[in-house]
Parts: C-alpha cells; sequence; structure tokens
C-alpha cells in the first residue's frame, strides 16, 4: 500500500471526515484514527488493502457488513460505516480509548483467574447475542478484544466473513481468513482458528468461534496460546492434529471447572465443543461472581411459584401456631 493512501482518503473524505494519527496496522487493514465532522466524534477508519480490496466486490462487501452493523450490545464495537471511494474499501467504527487484549496479556503476567473469567465471561456473552443474530466472528483473537472503562468489547464482528465472502466469486476458499489467502503478502499466524476454519471447511459455524475463544483463555491462563510453530502451516496442522498441553501444570490455582470448560472449548470436533456461547456463560457465572454465584443459579433455576408458595405455607403456619397458642 503506497505512503500517500493516507493523503488519497484525506481527499476522497474530506466532506465527511479529518483523518488524524495512523494507529498500528493489522493483516488487512490500515487504521486511522479520524473526526468525523457531522458528529463531531472520534471514530476509527479502516482501510482495506488495495491488493485485497482489489479481489471483492464492494457491493458484496457491503451487503455482508450490514448484517454485522445490526449487532447492538454492551461486549460489541458497532459498525458504524462503512463505503467505496476511489477504489478503497473502508468502514468505521467509534474509536475505543482503551488497550487491546493483547496489551493486557503482555502487561498483566500472570492474569488473576477471576479476571480472565469475567473477560471471557464477556467476550462469551458477546458472542452468543452475535451467534443468535446469525453473525459468525471468524477472527476471535487478543487483537479483536479491547477494553472500555474496564470491561471486554469485541471488535471486527464480520469483517473476516465479509471479506471472505465477497472474494469467494475470485475462488478463493470463504471460510478461510483472508490474511491466509492473501497473494503476494506475508501470511498471517493462525494462531486462534478452528480446525475446520483452518481446513477451509465451508460448512463452518459459530463454533469455530468457541474454539478460537478456547485458544485465547489458554493463552490468558498460561502466557502462551495452545499451539506455537515455525510456520503458520506448522500451527494448522497442530489445531487438526495435536492436543494442547494440559493448563494446569501451568496454572494450579486455577479451578477445575474453568480447566475442563477451556479444554472442551478447544476440542478439534465443533461436536464435542460447548454447543453455544450461552453454555460458557452459564459455566463461568458462579465462578466468577464471587462464590455467591451457586446460589445466585439456583434462584435462577427455581420456578417463579416456589417463592409464593413459600410465603403462602410459612404464612398458615404462623396463624395455625397462634390458633393453637390461645386455644
Ligand atoms: N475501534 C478501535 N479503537 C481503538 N483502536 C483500535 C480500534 N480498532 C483497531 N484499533 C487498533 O488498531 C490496531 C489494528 O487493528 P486491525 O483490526 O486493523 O488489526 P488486527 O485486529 O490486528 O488484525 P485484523 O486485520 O485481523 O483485524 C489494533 O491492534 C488496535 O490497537
Ligand atoms: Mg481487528
Amino acid at each position: 500500500m503506497t505512503s500517500d493512501l493516507r493523503d488519497e482518503l484525506q481527499q476522497s473524505l474530506a466532506a465527511d471526515y479529518v483523518l488524524e494519527d495512523e494507529l498500528p496496522r493489522g493483516g488487512m487493514s490500515r487504521v486511522f484514527l479520524a473526526v468525523e465532522r457531522s458528529l463531531n466524534r472520534k471514530v476509527v477508519l479502516k482501510v482495506l488493502d488495495p491488493e485485497l480490496a482489489a479481489t471483492l466486490s464492494a457491493e458484496r462487501f457491503k451487503r455482508e457488513i450490514a448484517l454485522a452493523a445490526r449487532l447492538q450490545h454492551p461486549h460489541i464495537v458497532p459498525l458504524l460505516h462503512a463505503g467505496a471511494v476511489d477504489g478503497k474499501l473502508f468502514y468505521s467504527m467509534p474509536f475505543v480509548e482503551g488497550e487491546s487484549l493483547r496489551e493486557l496479556m503482555s502487561r498483566e503476567r500472570p492474569m488473576s483467574i477471576d479476571r480472565i473469567s469475567q473477560i471471557l465471561l464477556e467476550i462469551a456473552g458477546a458472542l452468543d447475542f452475535a451467534h443468535t443474530e446469525g453473525v459468525v466472528h471468524r477472527d476471535i483473537k487478543p487483537e479483536n478484544v479491547m477494553f472500555f472503562h474496564g470491561q471486554a468489547v469485541v471488535l471486527d464482528f464480520g469483517i473476516a466473513k465479509a471479506v471472505s465472502n465477497a472474494t469467494a466469486a475470485s475462488g478463493v476458499s470463504a471460510s478461510t481468513p483472508p490474511r491466509l489467502t492473501l497473494q503476494g503478502t506475508s501470511l498471517g499466524t493462525p494462531t486462534y482458528i478452528a480446525p475446520e476454519q483452518a481446513a477451509g471447511d465451508p460448512t463452518l459455524d459459530h463454533r469455530a468461534d468457541i474454539y478460537s475463544v478456547g485458544c485465547v483463555a489458554y493463552e490468558m491462563l498460561t502466557g502462551h496460546p495452545p499451539f506455537r510453530g515455525k510456520s503458520p502451516q506448522q500451527v494448522m496442522i497442530a489445531h487438526a492434529k495435536e492436543a494442547p498441553e494440559p493448563i494446569g501444570r501451568r496454572r494450579p490455582d486455577a479451578p477445575a471447572v474453568l480447566l475442563k470448560l477451556v479444554m472442551k472449548c478447544l476440542e478439534k470436533s465443533p461436536d464435542h465443543r460447548p454447543q453455544r456461547a450461552a453454555d460458557i456463560v452459564r459455566a463461568l457465572r458462579p465462578a466468577s461472581s464471587g462464590g455467591n454465584g451457586s446460589l445466585r443459579s439456583l434462584l435462577q433455576r427455581m420456578p417463579w411459584w416456589l417463592p409464593w408458595a413459600l410465603a403462602v405455607v410459612s404464612t398458615a403456619a404462623a396463624i395455625a401456631l397462634a390458633f393453637t397458642r390461645r386455644a
């Protein structure tokens, strides 16, 4: 991508945005801080790599992104706008003034079990909502989780799919992350992708996100992802064939329920993983609510009429006792 892309972009978008600093780029796009003129607010503009954009259908990309733009949830960073100007595909989102999970993990080593459980709970909550709305993330990784006032928020929902699907017409597998297939650029690291996603399975579903959450959880607990290799290919083979090293050895302080949950997310077959992100939320809620969780979940599972029945029985008992005493 040429260095004057910034000037070109500023020119094309002058009516709507004032471009400010450029942020460190990711694998697919260049990222600019900008002020959206109409509402005078800070946003982030992501401009897809021109080489990648050249392989996409702009219309299809915008259509796919529109699905993700419907997501409104406290742990999801919304998409604000997607467009095409002078052959450049871009989208915008609110600027999150906080650190990413990648930065948090390098600052806090080891991370506390409570903090890990809370972050997982928030990511799983976001995923459960998106999955229910029919949106699979496909690129869950520490760079796509940021913290806003201490709460985890998930970024870039639907982008991987929008890019893959809009590329599908050009013969590239629709399930493979674009970074892995982009011609002429360095291969990204498939550190967090599910075996079926690495294999290019076109039928992959939301359970691929559950595997990626397992990889992120594993890294928060142990300080490194489940599989590391010299090349992306080696890592993809390990996702398909190797068992991750047990976590307990590195984190003897982790409760068994959390270890079991993370290893279940990392199952090779989607059928053996938690089937819904809501299962992760349910499994974690007790551990992350400071010991009251079991009581809370018991109360939540109680039939609605039970407290009323108990109240009626105890009132009747009190009246009966009063009569017995008087007699
Ligand atoms: N909405 C945002 N608010 C603040 N910073 C952001 C925002 N979105 C991205 N960033 C920053 O810009 C960096 C690059 O983001 P980008 O999404 O392009 O890359 P990535 O997530 O590392 O890779 P990918 O290309 O797979 O998305 C991020 O690591 C993050 O630090
Ligand atoms: Mg990202």
